[in-house]
């Protein structure tokens, strides 16, 4: 208790000192940057960006799109939240996304985005992203920039050590942060220790669909399984999951959690318990959880609730499971491109402790044990320590890799970037971030073939950086230059909600098979109308089906008369334009939902529930063209007992 309070003292004291002198560094550098830096940076109008960077929203539920090295941002991609700017988990068709086994949960906490892999490197399929709340994956095309599938993860809570990628995108790999009864039942707090368990979940993605459906999961003691990465290479096969909290404490745990010297990285190699699972290994449990699919065709999603999980005891498949420790309750936990390091960032720590592959087969092989836990074999730390980084910094959090032999890793307290070099362990530069940095990425910096030309720093604490705009204040995310033996800062940019971690991958990549329509002949929705001849309105006792076709710069039809106060109307909405880039959109009064935007060739749907007697209009959101403003219609609303029939029209006086 008492070395606890020294420490965090000491700690508190250091944040003090180097956020001051960060902002001394700053205003003494008056933010001016040299010219070559804003060549660096300066995208020309009508010039395209080099890298996309896909930067996850923390809690505001999604994934937002940006371009490096000019910082702008193209898109926010609605996953786990509600989108009125698109209607996403509005519309009829996209509300089942967001279904779980807790019934509908509108929003979530998104973590740390992905980019699917083919041999080790990036292959521009898929970006997986995790829900940290509710424990779900997420796969979104890297086609559409559309979410595609959503898997809610059954006895698992608060999944951070998600959603991380094998290098042929065999899984996704999903780890609960705090363990739980398992299954869940009624027990007291108190009796936490060695009943909860953590959940590794296994999450295999059909290589041609990118479907995912969990292999196996692995039941872990109750540690806190925080970040996890998977061995690449020559430790392909491997995967690696920080813990702390193995003192299996169920309060305070910021002082009880801190007691143990070491927690471990735990190295699960999940190609034996593959084959375990394969050849009949495991107990099937019953489970409820969502599967929530999106088909291009229909541009609908379909809920499945899943009722069986396959679990696997880690004591049942000896040789699979090993500890290593690792000091001062270790956050990151990243591999090298070669697969021969695997780092664990101790965030109590001012050094870096780096574990080798080749050393842990080693001891695992000769059997250097150093007792176990709850069975699970704990490795020998001198015997699997490949080095230490002696960084000066305070609070490291994450590591990535340039491809050059260099590793960058992040210092949440002491606000800093270190460079330094694996095999040598010495320090190569540092600068300071501004402030409180948290993940960093550099394009394919999470596998074999990283793109080591720039390393994006996301910072916790925005402050001074921008002009203030009430105690709220976005996220600030820099851009350094890392092409040269020193580092050097050349932009900064605000980000949106909380951004964990990003993804970043060459443009050269994902632009030229970015899909610009949906084609309507390929259209296969129930609703769909494929001409407007087809546009119609039909009853079904008080329900409405209205088949409404829109293009430049009409709804067909415009006039609707027939529907009755406490009718169920769904707008049918299909986009007939068939150009890149022309959405439409629709929205009426008193929709209790969102608009819809609605793309080339796409049909959605909107519920509306007239509750008063009128003529209502409705419009198109979207600034379709010169005579937008003219894109309208009107519905009349009769009073219930009326027995007006329905009819429709356009052009007619
Ligand atoms: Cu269609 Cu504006």
């Amino acid at each position: 208790m008492k070395t606890y309070k020294i420490s965090l003292l000491s700690l508190f004291s250091a944040v003090l000192f180097l956020t001051s002198c960060g902002n001394n560094n700053n205003s003494s550098s008056g933010g001016a940057l040299n010219s070559s830096a804003a060549e660096k940076v300066y995208v020309a109008p009508g010039e395209q960006d080099e890298f996309y960077a896909f930067m996850s929203g923390g809690y505001s539920g999604n994934l937002t799109v940006y371009g490096l090295p000019s910082g702008r941002m193209f898109k926010e991609i609605p996953v786990f939240s509600q989108f009125p700017t698109s209607g996403y988990g509005y519309s009829e068709e996209t509300k089942p996304m967001l279904e779980t086994s807790h019934g509908f949960v509108p929003w979530d906490d998104a973590h740390h985005p992905d980019i699917s892999q083919t041999n080790g490197e990036l292959d521009g399929r898929w970006i997986f992203i995790n829900g940290n709340n509710t424990p779900r994956i997420a796969r979104i095309s890297l086609k559409t920039f559309e979410t595609e599938e959503i898997i809610e993860v059954p006895n698992s809570a608060g999944n951070h050590s998600s959603s991380f990628i094998t290098e042929n995108t065999e899984y996704v790999v999903a780890g609960t942060r705090f363990s739980v009864p398992v299954p869940q039942r009624d027990i007291s707090i108190k009796d936490y220790k060695s009943n909860f368990k953590g959940a590794l979940s296994f999450i295999s993605v059909d290589p041609e669909h990118g479907h995912m459906d969990i292999k196996f999961q692995l039941m872990m003691p109750g540690f806190d399984y925080d970040l996890s990465h998977p061995g690449r290479d020559k430790s392909h096969g491997w995967f690696f999951f920080t813990t702390y909290n193995t003192e299996e404490a169920n309060t305070l745990l910021e002082v009880n959690a801190s007691q143990n010297d070491k927690d471990f990285i735990a190295a699960v190699n999940w190609k034996k318990i593959e084959e375990y699972v394969n050849n009949g290994g495991g107990t099937k449990m019953p489970a409820n959880y969502a599967h929530n699919v999106y088909d291009e065709s229909t541009h609908t999603a379909t809920t499945t609730m899943k009722k069986e999980v396959l679990t696997v005891d880690p004591l049942k498949v000896p040789g699979a499971v090993f500890f290593l420790p690792t000091p001062k309750s270790p956050h990151g936990c990243d591999v090298d491109p070669s697969g021969e390091y695997i780092i664990g960032n101790g965030k109590l720590s001012a050094d870096l402790t780096v574990h080798s592959f080749t050393k842990m087969l080693d001891a695992i092989e000769n059997e250097k044990f150093d007792g176990e836990a709850y069975g699970i074999p704990i490795l020998k730390f001198e015997d699997v320590l490949a080095g230490t980084v002696k960084s000066g910094g305070l609070g490291p959090l994450h590591t990535e890799f340039d491809g050059q032999g260099n590793a960058y890793t992040t210092f949440f307290i002491s606000s800093e970037v270190v460079k330094w070099k694996l095999g040598s362990w010495e320090v190569i530069d540092r600068k300071p971030t501004f402030y409180s940095v948290g993940h960093l990425m550099i394009p394919g910096g999470n596998s074999r073939k990283p793109f080591g030309k720039y390393v994006v720093a996301m910072n916790k604490i925005t402050k001074d950086r921008y002009l203030p705009t009430g105690p709220e204040m976005e996220h600030s995310a820099q851009i350094y230059d890392i092409t040269g033996e020193k580092m050097e800062l050349i932009y900064d940019f605000p980000t949106h909600g909380e951004p964990h971690y990003a993804a970043g991958i060459p443009a050269s990549i994902l632009a030229p098979k970015s899909q610009k329509i949906y084609r309507l002949d390929e259209n296969k929705h129930p609703y769909a109308v494929l001409s407007p001849d087809q546009a119609r309105v039909e009853r079904k006792g008080n329900e409405v089906h209205i088949y409404m076709s829109t293009i430049r710069s009409h709804f067909t039809p415009d006039n609707i008369e027939g529907i009755k106060v406490g009718d169920k109307v769904y707008f049918h909405i299909t986009n007939h334009e068939q150009d890149f880039d022309v959405p439409h959109g629709f929205s009426i009064i008193g929709q209790n939902t969102s608009e819809l935007l609605v793309m080339p060739g796409q049909t959605k749907t909107s519920i509306w529930e007239p509750k008063q007697v009128g003529v209502w209009p409705f419009y198109c959101t979207d600034f379709c063209s010169a005579l937008h403003q003219e894109m309208q219609g009107y519905v009349r609303v009769s009073p219930a007992s009326s027995n007006l029939e329905l009819s429709w029209s356009l052009g007619e006086d």
